[in-house]
């Protein structure tokens, strides 16, 4: 047994990847992946809250995998699955459920934003934070890397963990949550706002050198100063500041030089992983291996705790 902590994450399979997921989260699962026992999973159970379409499901969740491990993660250092591969969780949440009352759950963040934007929440969307709690307390994770939005299921977890045990007995650890973003400053996408799907200014991870031209060509640049500050900001994500810092003064007040310098150097950043995501993609059955595997894995380690869970709770009686 290693005496590593273990690591567990989740990543809801929706739209593909731009680079400000890649820097703000995606990369630091890559990271992590040798300091602890890590546990890697695409929640699909929680993307079925919103997504119910067969095609797009499948499509999204092999997306995910073909992702994380075009980015660097390696199954042989990390367990990659499937949520819905280990039905455990849904056992667990449901007895979570069961200790756990209304006003408490209708305190979730996500739940009061999707009421008040008056949108018809499904069961499955209010109880989201219990089976969240599931996939991380049956795995006994110690950390669990998440962005600033997701702290307060992270909560939920910990504050279930502490009733199941009070209720039934020690059997829970309580979980850390460890926020991604913070590290990180904001990646501003091409018109200078938060780089996000919802404004339509990203740039794609696994963009074309033509879309990588096209988008760093269309970066908005303030005609008064003399470094393009949105430029400037894509860039240090590819480049040290000290490095950077002669470039743009070798070129002050000449955008477009400056944006083809980027230009190079987000397409010397993309093609290697863009490469290995279409080598993978021409080789769906080894990721589908994966998969299968890791999810065997995390399924044997579920069932183990779930045999305590269902003794302590009394429906084991043989
Ligand atoms: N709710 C997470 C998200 O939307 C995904 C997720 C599901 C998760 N289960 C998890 C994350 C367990 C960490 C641990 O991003």
């Amino acid at each position: 047994m290693s005496d590593k902590k273990i690591l567990l994450s989740g990543v809801k399979p929706t739209g593909r990847p731009h680079i400000g997921n890649y820097f703000g989260a995606m990369k630091q699962f890559v990271e992590l992946q040798d300091r602890h026992q890590s546990y890697i999973f695409i929640a699909d159970l929680h993307a079925l809250t919103t997504m119910q379409n067969k095609k797009e499901l499948e499509e999204s969740t092999l997306g995910v995998a073909l992702d994380y491990m075009a980015i660097g993660l390696d199954p042989k250092r990390v367990t990659i699955f499937k949520q819905s591969d280990v039905p455990q969780v849904a056992e667990l949440a449901w007895i979570f459920n069961c200790i756990t009352t209304m006003p408490y759950l209708m305190r979730a963040h996500a739940y009061k934003d999707a009421e008040a934007k008056s949108k018809e929440v499904n069961v499955g969307l209010f109880d989201y934070p219990m089976l969240m709690a599931a996939d991380i307390l049956i795995q006994d994770a110690d950390v669990v890397p998440v962005g600033k939005d997701q702290k307060q299921h992270v909560e939920y977890a910990r504050d279930t963990a502490q009733k199941f045990n009070n209720t039934f007995g020690e059997t829970f650890k309580l979980p850390n949550p460890l926020i991604l973003e913070g590290t990180q400053p904001i990646v501003p996408g091409i018109d200078g706002q938060k780089m996000s799907k919802s404004y339509n200014n990203i740039i794609p991870l696994f963009a074309t050198d033509e879309d990588i031209d096209r988008l760093v060509m269309s970066i908005v640049t303030d005609s008064g100063g003399e470094v393009p500050a949105t430029v400037h900001a894509i860039h240090t994500l590819f480049r040290p500041e000290e490095e950077l810092k002669p470039i743009y003064q070798k070129h002050i007040g000449q955008y477009a030089e400056t944006k083809k310098i980027l230009i190079e150097d987000i397409k010397n950043f993309i093609r290697p992983i863009r490469e290995r995501r279409q080598a993978l993609e021409k080789d769906k059955d080894a990721v589908l291996e994966v998969l299968r595997t890791g999810g065997k894995v995390a399924r044997d380690r579920a069932e183990k705790k779930m045999e305590k869970v269902r003794e302590l709770v009394g429906l084991k009686l043989y």
